[in-house]
């Protein structure tokens, strides 16, 4: 909040490490400020993974509304937790926390976040072919999203491939009526093609969306990009890049040049914690205030590089 604390405030905040240059307090405490509620979001760097049970213990006992959870505490806050929801659970990540009378509950709020910034990008995955570029954190809650807005053929792609077959194998099951293939990022056929690229063209001639879930391209290392392949940026028509800084990756701006709609990974950062300002305050908060609330972030991204 940007107004007066007094002794009615509520105290929410992020727990993670490094958190120097999280965007969530100036996100947090502009809704506060907009929607009219006493309530403090600070950002707390826990050094120490052995901490985070008195941590959990310690806030509960403040009486502290609710905290976001970040890297690398999302897995490990877990066993701490009175409550889980079943989106945390099938993810099996939480990155929010809200007490309630038996101590906090765990929510994840990057799937939500994730398909409310889609809609907001005007992307639509049901019923289309996606590529998804990632197995870890992200791309884990990515691919829920994808499956429960309807997906029709999902190419998982990852340098690990394992990776990407364990993160397929957890969501075939439940979700039967999407097609999910993995393969390597890594691997060059002998024309020097990717030969994910072929696999694609098989499953589909219709066009793909590409959602980017790894670290490649982020900043500082902003001249990388998971695919160089200039024929896969031919087969998508739509790309969402989960990273925010630099504000256009190379995966995002090849994309765009082969006439793709692009987006970038901070509506999704804001939905999330959008979703988590909901949970925490039992509100509805519409997009009236995004454009703003972008524009803000992005300044606040920049101010803190
Ligand atoms: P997050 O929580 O942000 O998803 P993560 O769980 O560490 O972070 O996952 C990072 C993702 O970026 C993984 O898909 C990783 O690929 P591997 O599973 O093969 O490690 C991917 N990644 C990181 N560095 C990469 C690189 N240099 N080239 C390709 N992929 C990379």
């Amino acid at each position: 909040m940007t107004g007066k604390i007094d002794t009615k405030t509520k105290l929410a905040g992020l727990i993670g490490h490094p958190v120097g240059h999280s965007v969530s307090p100036y996100l947090q405490n502009t809704l506060a400020d907009k929607y009219g509620i006493n309530m403090a979001y600070l950002a707390f760097d826990i050094a120490s993974d052995g901490d985070i049970c008195n941590v959990i213990k310690g806030a509960a006992a403040l009486g502290a509304l609710g905290f976001n959870v970040t890297v690398p505490y999302k897995k490990s806050v877990m066993p701490f937790l009175a409550g889980i929801d079943d989106a945390a659970k099938k993810i099996g990540a939480v990155n929010t926390l809200k007490l309630e009378a038996d101590g906090y509950h765990g929510y994840n709020t990057d799937l939500p976040g994730f398909g409310r910034a889609m809609d907001y990008a005007g992307i639509s995955v049901s019923g289309r072919n996606v590529v998804l570029i990632g197995a870890g954190g992200a791309a884990n809650a990515v691919m829920c999203s994808l499956l429960e807005k309807g997906a029709k053929n999902i190419v998982l792609l990852n340098r690990t491939v394992e990776k990407a077959e364990a993160l397929a194998e957890r969501f075939r099951k439940d979700y039967p009526d999407c097609r999910i293939f993995t393969a390597s990022l890594a691997s060059t056929g002998s024309a020097g093609t990717k030969p994910y690229t072929g696999m694609m063209d098989d499953i589909s001639t219709e066009k793909w969306v590409a959602v980017q879930c790894t670290s490649v391209g982020m900043s500082p290392r902003t001249d990388a990009s998971p695919i160089d392949d200039e024929g896969f940026y031919e087969k998508i028509d739509a790309a969402f890049d989960i990273i925010f800084n630099p504000e256009e990756t190379l995966f995002l701006k090849k994309a765009r040049e082969a006439g793709a709609v692009t987006s970038n990974g901070l509506g999704m950062l804001m939905f999330q914690g959008i979703r988590s300002f909901e949970i925490w305050n039992d509100i509805e908060v519409d997009d009236s205030f995004a454009e703003e609330l972008l524009n803000g972030m992005q300044n606040a991204v920049k101010g803190s590089r």
